[in-house]
């Protein structure tokens, strides 16, 4: 089985975004992030994103794995691949809240905003509440 994860081009971009407007995630543009694509055997089967926020932090979203291929490690593959490209920002990440373990077993801890929290990371907050019937959380990792 050929696995590959690489990075999304302008090419791709019309399978990133049906894919995410099948599941209501916002449509990525590749400006000032990096989608990340796996493949089995140049089939995509997944996806996942680091959008930059600012100049010291960043946010991971936009996880997604064909159901035919979930729980084969594809997500934690996809996550990895995007944490080694986050440079040393502060990662955000507003995950749906049965996914906790997922996303702590990387690092992510559990956080309540506050005043050092960027104004776009608060909006995200607000509109993912106001978005999805599922609860979520807020984490975050520093490196
Ligand atoms: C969430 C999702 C991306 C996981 O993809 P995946 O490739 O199946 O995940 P992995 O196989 O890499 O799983 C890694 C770990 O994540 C956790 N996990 C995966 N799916 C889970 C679920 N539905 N509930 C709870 N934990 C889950 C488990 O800890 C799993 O480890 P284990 O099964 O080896 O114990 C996938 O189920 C999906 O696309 N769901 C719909 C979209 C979505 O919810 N995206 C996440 C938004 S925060």
């Amino acid at each position: 089985m050929g696995f590959e994860i690489r990075q999304a081009e302008v090419k791709d971009l019309v399978w990133v975004n049906s894919t995410y407007k099948t599941i209501d995630f916002l449509p990525s543009t590749l400006e000032n992030e990096i989608v990340a694509i796996a493949s089995i055997d140049n089939i995509k089967v997944g996806l996942g994103r680091i959008a930059v926020v600012d100049r010291h932090s960043c946010e991971l979203g936009g996880m997604y794995v064909n159901p035919e291929f979930r729980r084969k490690n594809v997500a934690r593959k996809i996550v990895e691949y995007l944490l080694q490209h986050a440079q040393k920002r502060i990662i955000y990440c507003i995950p749906f809240t049965h996914l906790s373990s997922f996303y702590e077993s990387f690092g992510f801890r559990k956080i309540k905003p506050d005043i050092s929290t960027p104004q776009k990371i608060k909006k995200k907050l607000e509109f993912t509440k106001k978005t999805y019937k599922e609860p979520t959380l807020f984490l975050v990792m520093r490196r």
